[in-house]
C-alpha cells in the first residue's frame, strides 16, 4: 500500500538560504509524527512546500501514491490535507461556531459541500451539528455563539485546530499547536489530538518545540537541522541520539 505522504529530494531555497535541503521522509500509516529541530531548521518551510503554499525548487511529493507537486493549495486540501499555522489564525470577530463552519468554506471543498451549506437545510444542519460536536471535544461548546475574541490564546489555538477538522482531513499538519497554551489546556490538547487520531484514523504531523508535549504524544519523531533530516526514530531513540543532542536537545 502507498504511504499517506512521501516526499523525496525536496529542496526550497530563498536566495542563498537553503531552507529545505534534499529532504526525504514518509508517513507510512496514520500515526502521530513529530517534526522537531532548532529555530530556522526549515520545519515551517517544509510544511509550506507539502501543502502547496510554496513551490519546491526540486523534489517529489506523493499523497497516497499520487504525485501532487503540481496541485494548488485548495486542490491538495480536497484530497485530504489540512494544516494550521505557526501564528494562530482564527476569525476574531466571528463566532466560534462560524469559525468552524468557515473552516470548510476556506478549503473550497467543492460544489457538493458548498451547496450543502448554502442551499440544503438538512446538510447545513448536519454541518452545524458536526461543528458543535467538534467544539465539545475541546470543551468550547459554551462559546459556540460567542466571538473568538472571548477565548484565551490557548483556546483560540484549539478552535483553529477544530476548524480545520470539519473538512475531514486524512492528514493534518500542525505548526506549533502547543505554543502559548497553558498547562491545563495542554492536557486538553494532547487528549484531543490522541482522540481524533484514534477515532478518525487521521495522520498527524506536528511541529513542536515543547519536547515534553511532543515526546509524550508522537510515536515517531523526525528531526530537522539546517534544512536537512538529521535523525528519525521513536522518541526514545531520538532523545538518545548524540547528533540530536548536540544540534537541538543539548
Ligand atoms: N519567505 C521567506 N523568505 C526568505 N527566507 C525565508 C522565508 N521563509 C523562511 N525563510 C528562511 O528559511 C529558514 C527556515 O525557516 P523556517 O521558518 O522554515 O524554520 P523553522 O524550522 O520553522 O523555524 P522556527 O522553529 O523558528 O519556526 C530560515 O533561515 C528562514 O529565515
Ligand atoms: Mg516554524
Amino acid at each position: 500500500m502507498s504511504a499517506i505522504l512521501e516526499v523525496a529530494g525536496l529542496r526550497k531555497a530563498f536566495g542563498g538560504i537553503v531552507a529545505v535541503d534534499d529532504v526525504a521522509f514518509a508517513i507510512d500509516q496514520p500515526g502521530i509524527y513529530g517534526l522537531i529541530g532548532p529555530n530556522g531548521a526549515g520545519k515551517t518551510t517544509l510544511f509550506d512546500v507539502i501543502c502547496g503554499r510554496q513551490m519546491p525548487d526540486t523534489g517529489t511529493i506523493a499523497f497516497e501514491g499520487r504525485p501532487i507537486e503540481a496541485l494548488r493549495v485548495h486542490q491538495r486540501a480536497r484530497l485530504g490535507f489540512s494544516r494550521t499555522f505557526q501564528e494562530c489564525r482564527v476569525l476574531a470577530e466571528e463566532t466560534c461556531l462560524d469559525n468552524v463552519l468557515f473552516g470548510a468554506q476556506d478549503k473550497r471543498l467543492g460544489p457538493e459541500w458548498m451547496q450543502g451549506l448554502t442551499r440544503n437545510t438538512a446538510a447545513r444542519e448536519a454541518a452545524r451539528t458536526e461543528a458543535r460536536r467538534l467544539l465539545e471535544l475541546v470543551n468550547l461548546e459554551r462559546y459556540a455563539d460567542a466571538p473568538a475574541t472571548a477565548l484565551s490564546y490557548g483556546q483560540r489555538r484549539l478552535l483553529e485546530i477544530v476548524s480545520v477538522l470539519i473538512s475531514r482531513p486524512k492528514l493534518l499538519l500542525l505548526d506549533e499547536p502547543a505554543s502559548g497554551v497553558n498547562p491545563t489546556l495542554l492536557n486538553t490538547l494532547r487528549d484531543f489530538l490522541r482522540r481524533i487520531h484514534e477515532e478518525r484514523r487521521i495522520a498527524l504531523l506536528i511541529v513542536e518545540h515543547n519536547m515534553e508535549f511532543i515526546m509524550s504524544l508522537a510515536s515517531r519523531i523526525v528531526v530537522m537541522h539546517q534544512g536537512q533530516i538529521l535523525a528519525q526514530g521513536t522518541p526514545a531513540e531520538v532523545r538518545a541520539d548524540p547528533r540530536v543532542i548536540e544540534a537541538y536537545l543539548g
